[in-house]
């Protein structure tokens, strides 16, 4: 398999975490110490790995992080409190609450509870409003990280056909929203799309963000095409794979992203970058 064709996630993540890293560096030295909290309620397994992961990145550039974990039967008001603690303490630029939240807790009450301005996850719909109306501040994590390793990678967005498979509040729809920013032409599709093969062949660009496997396969694709595979899924040998049948896809696309090794190091190295987005008008 030929290297090139494959995007490099984890290197192009490197890259950046050095980027933030000399920025948190000169931010120390003018005494600002980028600081996130990280709240976790309850067990979920797959949580406990974003948020261990999370907290790392931050220690790999500087950022300093406090951690929250809390009992899965904390109430509502409980985490209401926590919340609203962390929005008034200036030691704090970042809040970043793990989702899903257990059932009895009301998440969109929560994400409305955090302060927009330390809103790092781009969450809240006052940020989901100016990352529509294509403003400066927060950028969604997964999505922004797509766009990076587009570019980076040395492709072109404007005018290109860009597909976007999958409608969800933290993926498909601020991806298909940050596509348009770069003047791509957009489609989005999801699981009631009729023709989603015929759409996928007229694309330049797809991203895939279903959470199913095998949502792409070479039958719905053009020689050509730019693969960005969102998922994070489990084989019938429970080994990590992505919504995208990447082997039989790999022949006919120009450039395809890894799973795991793709989009994955990609969120926290833009979660990292919002730590301090805010803060760079200091340097
Ligand atoms: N759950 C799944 N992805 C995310 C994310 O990017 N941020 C938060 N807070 N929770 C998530």
């Amino acid at each position: 398999m030929s290297e090139e064709k494959i995007i490099d996630g984890k290197k192009i993540s490197l890259m950046i975490k050095e980027e933030i890293k000399k920025d948190v560096l000169k931010l120390k030295e003018k005494g600002i110490i980028p600081t996130l909290a990280v709240v976790i309620v309850g067990e979920n397994p797959a949580s406990k790995v974003y948020v261990r992961n999370k907290k790392k990145g931050c220690e790999e550039v500087g950022i300093n992080s406090l951690s929250y974990e809390l009992k899965e039967e904390t109430t509502e008001e409980e985490l209401l409190n926590l919340v609203k603690e962390l929005n008034e303490r200036e030691d704090v630029n970042g809040i970043l609450v793990q989702l899903p939240l257990p059932k009895h807790i009301d998440e969109n009450k929560v994400i409305l509870s955090i302060n927009p301005e330390k809103d790092v996850d781009c969450f809240h719909p006052y940020n989901v409003g100016l990352v529509s109306t294509g403003n400066e501040g927060f950028l969604p994590c997964t999505p922004a990280g797509i766009i990076e390793l587009i570019k980076r990678s040395g492709f072109e967005i404007a005018g290109k056909n860009c597909v976007v498979i999958g409608r969800s509040n933290i993926v498909g729809k601020p991806a298909a929203m940050l596509l348009l920013k770069e003047n791509g032409t957009v489609t989005v599709c999801h699981s009631k799309t009729k023709n989603l093969s015929e759409i996928c062949k007229t694309a330049d660009i797809i991203v895939v963000a279903t959470g199913k496997r095998n949502t792409l396969t070479p039958d719905m694709i053009k020689e050509g095409v730019i693969i960005i595979d969102v998922g994070m899924n489990r084989d019938e040998n429970n080994k990590l794979c992505g919504d995208v049948d990447f082997n039989g896809c790999y022949p006919l696309a120009k450039a395809i992203t890894p799973v795991p090794g793709g989009v994955g190091p990609m969120t926290i190295a833009m979660l990292l970058n919002n730590c301090i987005i805010k803060l760079r008008k200091f340097l």
